[in-house]
């Protein structure tokens, strides 16, 4: 700052030392700091604005309300262990996952789209073990709805609670699927007066929580529940933009033996076309081939629509923020700096524990 000034060391501490700072000569102080000092020895300060690699790379400008199109509503399914979640999904596409899956328990987020009236609704599914939690509350923040399948024969449990409560924070709209209503003891009215405890008072009884009673192994009320999705999503008016580059949400990645990593992204904003550059957390590549939900190799995927990709260096995490860039070195510099930054974070982390250590033994 001195040799900034053109000014002597002294007269730079002599200045701090009448604003009460007791400086050393090789000290750091902060802006505001430096700005009065230098104010005060006749300078005139302005703060550099550095432009981070992350603002050059990251098209992050809002979209003009001309450019926006209706898109698909993105739906996530939790609940409860075993109350039905995989099986209703199931269900809902007609397909068998249930019954290949490992002991009958979802292991990862899976993603497709579903046509019901006409309409393509997205759904994710979710695992239901507690483990999970985390994976799950990342799920609640790409979504416009949550479906919570609460079973009528065992009512609220604690990860339903733990659903609602994702839910919530993430300002997403719930839809009850009061399911297994084929079951002899399966009571939904006793379901429906456990809502009410968590402020989710049904529409049958003069509230705003939609309930719809299902069953996922007799396919009752599975039509009537995906009306009600489109009819929440209209009413909730979903739009993006297709003509920008895609942004959106790893929702699970693995290392295939033969194809590298591949990662199932769903693309929330903008189209991702097979070519783009893409940087997803703390890995860059080229989108080199793209499958849909069905196994179609796709050439781009717009808004609401999951696809499997390979192509990354590495294999990301779930939950991980995606986006298409248009300069792959600057890319590559982005990776290598947001591994720099959670090394240091990850440095400070275990500063601040061996200090508090050190001050617990005190
Ligand atoms: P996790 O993924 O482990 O959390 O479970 P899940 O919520 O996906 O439950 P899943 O679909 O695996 O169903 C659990 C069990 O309940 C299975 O044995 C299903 O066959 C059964 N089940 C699911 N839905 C119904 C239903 O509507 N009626 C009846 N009778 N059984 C159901
Ligand atoms: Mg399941």
């Amino acid at each position: 700052l001195a040799s900034r000034l053109k000014a002597t060391v002294t007269d730079v501490i002599k200045k701090l030392m009448g604003l009460g700072v007791m400086a050393a000569q090789n000290q750091v102080i902060d802006f505001d700091t430096a700005s009065i000092v230098a104010e005060e020895m006749g300078a005139k300060v302005e703060k550099e604005v550095v432009v981070t690699i992350e603002e050059r790379l990251i098209d992050d400008s809002e979209d003009n309300a001309d450019e926006l199109v209706s898109r698909s509503p993105v739906v996530v399914v939790m609940g409860h262990v075993d109350h039905g979640k995989t099986s209703l999904l199931d269900r809902i596409r007609h397909a068998s996952v249930t019954a290949t899956e490992a002991g009958g328990i979802t292991q990862h987020i899976g993603a497709y789209t579903v046509e019901a009236d006409g309409k393509q609704i997205t759904f994710l599914d979710t695992p239901g073990h507690e483990a999970f939690t985390a994976m799950r509350a990342r799920g609640a923040a790409v979504t416009d709805i949550v479906i919570l399948v609460v079973a009528a024969d065992d009512g609220i449990m604690p990860q339903t609670v733990e659903a609602i409560n994702h839910a919530k924070a993430a300002n997403v709209q719930i839809i009850v699927a009061i399911n297994k209503i084929d079951k002899p003891h399966a009571n939904p009215d006793k379901v429906m007066q456990e809502l009410t405890e968590y402020n989710l008072v049904p529409e049958q009884w003069g509230g705003d929580t939609i309930c719809c009673p299902v069953s996922a192994v007799t396919g009752e009320g599975i039509d009537n529940l995906l009306e009600m999705v489109n009819l929440v999503a209209e009413v909730a008016d979903l739009k993006a933009n297709p003509n920008r580059l895609a942004k959106g949400t790893v929702v699970e990645a693995r290392l295939d033996k033969g194809r590298g990593p591949v990662a199932t992204l769903l693309v929330q904003n903008g189209t991702l076309h097979s070519g783009d550059v893409i940087i997803a957390g703390m890995t860059v590549g080229h989108v080199r081939v793209m499958t849909n939900d069905k196994g179609a190799v796709v050439n781009e995927a717009g808004p609401s629509t999951p696809v499997e990709i390979t192509g990354l260096a590495e294999v990301p995490a779930a939950g991980d923020i995606f986006n298409a860039v248009e300069d792959e070195r600057l890319a590559r510099e982005l990776v290598e700096q947001r591994k720099f930054d959670q090394k240091e974070e990850q440095f400070k982390q275990y500063q601040k524990v061996t200090l508090d250590n050190l001050f617990s033994q005190i």
